[in-house]
């Protein structure tokens, strides 16, 4: 039986008591239906790395150190002072060296050398997210003509941004050595199209020759989506135990709710900001309303990283010192992760979820916070319309993260939204999380990627038509 072989910078080895990262979430089902192997990055940086082998039920996980050097250039470099910005449209924060670029391209190679020596000729390789894009062409210049295919977690930008990213004419093409791109939406996959279509003059396919024979790159789009059910029980569940019990008594009146990873991409500040216009608009809301924004700490080697952080802690301590008594604080800001069973009941609990990336890939956070609700009292989504999900999240209320005033009146909406009109989003958000149960995804991916054409996957001229 052919393995699929999972390539990401971030490997999630399940143990007894480990939070399983999104990632994982996300994977667990091609997991469970396939025996799987799951290389990348241990987490650990050493002078001297070391790979290990670990054996979990049919699964192989294969994890390699990372020396400094290629953490700072490839991890904290190339990976994600570059193609994290750019790819989140923020170009003005991106910080390009040829030395970081050269780390990344080692780590892709040395990825692909680990691989060449455990890959068998009918195993399908699946590399994830933008630590990775090169790896294809890695492993073809190696002989291997297995199916590869990618999958981007992240946003693709439009070629007026992404061209500006010095290299790109060699990175963003090497994409055409995998068999299957795969994206979170239609406006990303149209980006690609476009690029394609610009850059190289491509048509409707391009074509990279693999030992004589002619192998075609095909793109489509794979939205990521949740176990809706199973998150549902779960916050059910997990709404009743005495910690989420424990933060419902301590604060007066309703909870409102965002979790993100502290990062610029998230938007944090401004919706901070459209949270005090709310406060200064709405003083009958006060000491009836406290946002839990639950941030915990990212990537905090990097400059704006750190900045971040200080522009968050500003806003929330000007927020809280304006507006605060005795009995009630308006902002409680937690650096700390939670388990997901913590976050299921909060977000159960929660009257509001704001979810306002300034640019998201998907933004799973917005579905775990439908899927939590209690279908005959449900919470609010408040969410950007800059996150994937907001192309299927329709019901939601959904914002210009850009715009305080309006970020502000959909929280003043959300506060006041009647029974019926709440039931009746949450019924149409559930139902779409329902048609695309993340169960399926890895095995709609993977059908795809397979040997054999698929209706599933448009053409890339449909991609350029819609773009145009
Ligand atoms: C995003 C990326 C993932 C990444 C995660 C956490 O979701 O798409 O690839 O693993 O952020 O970031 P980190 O740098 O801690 O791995």
């Amino acid at each position: 039986m052919a393995r699929i072989f999972i390539i990401s910078n971030r490997v999630a080895i399940p143990m007894a008591g480990a939070n399983p990262g999104g990632l994982e979430v996300v994977l667990k089902a091609t997991l469970k239906n396939h025996p799987c192997v799951w290389l990348g990055w241990s987490g650990e940086v050493n002078a001297d790395p070391q790979v290990a082998t670990l054996k979990k039920g049919k699964n192989t996980y294969i994890v390699t150190d990372l020396p400094p050097e290629d953490f700072d250039e490839y991890y904290n470099g190339f990976a994600n002072r570059v193609l994290w910005p750019i790819f989140h449209y923020r170009l003005d924060l991106a910080e390009f060296s040829r030395r970081d670029l050269s780390g990344y391209l080692r780590v892709n190679d040395r990825f692909a050398d680990e691989l060449v020596k455990v890959l068998a000729p009918d195993d399908i390789v699946w590399v994830h997210d933008y630590h990775l894009i090169p790896l294809a062409k890695a492993l073809r210049a190696r002989g291997l003509q297995n199916r590869i295919g990618f999958f981007l977690h992240i946003p693709l930008p439009p070629p007026e941004i992404l061209t500006a990213m010095p290299n790109h004419e060699t990175l963003i093409p090497s994409l055409g050595s995998y068999d299957l791109v795969g994206f979170q939406t239609d406006g990303d996959a149209a980006n690609f199209a476009r690029y394609l279509a610009k850059e190289l003059g491509t048509p409707s396919h391009i074509s990279h020759r693999v030992s004589g024979g002619a192998r075609s790159m095909r793109i489509g789009t794979f939205p990521v989506g949740i176990e809706t059910r199973d998150f549902t029980r779960l916050a059910g569940r997990a709404v009743k135990t005495k910690f989420v019990q424990q933060v419902l008594k301590s604060i007066p009146g309703a909870l409102m709710i965002g979790v993100d990873r502290l990062d610029y991409s998230k938007g944090i500040p401004n919706r901070l900001e459209a949270y005090e216009r709310f406060l200064i608009a709405h003083p009958q809301w006060h000491d009836k309303i406290t946002y839990l924004q639950i941030t915990p700490k990212s990537r905090s080697q990097i400059k704006e990283y750190s900045d971040i952080e200080q522009a968050v802690n500003s806003i929330s301590g000007r927020i809280n010192g304006a507006f605060s008594d005795a009995a009630w604080a308006p902002v409680r800001y937690v650096n700390r992760p939670y388990s997901r069973t913590a976050l299921a009941g909060l977000y159960r609990a929660a009257r509001v979820g704001l979810v306002t990336p300034m640019r998201d890939g998907m933004n799973l956070v917005a579905k775990e916070y439908v899927a939590s609700q209690d279908p005959e009292d449900p919470g609010v989504l408040i969410l950007s319309r800059f996150a994937g999900a907001a192309d299927e999240m329709r019901a939601a209320l959904l914002v210009n993260p850009y715009d305080p005033d309006a970020v502000g009146a959909a929280i003043a909406r959300a506060m006041a939204m009647p029974l019926g009109e709440r039931k009746s989003r949450h019924a149409e958000l559930y139902a779409t999380l329902l048609d695309n149960d993340i169960g399926t995804w890895g095995d709609r991916f993977l059908k795809v990627l397979g040997p054999g054409p698929s209706g599933e996957v448009q053409a890339l001229s449909d991609f350029i038509a819609e773009a145009s």
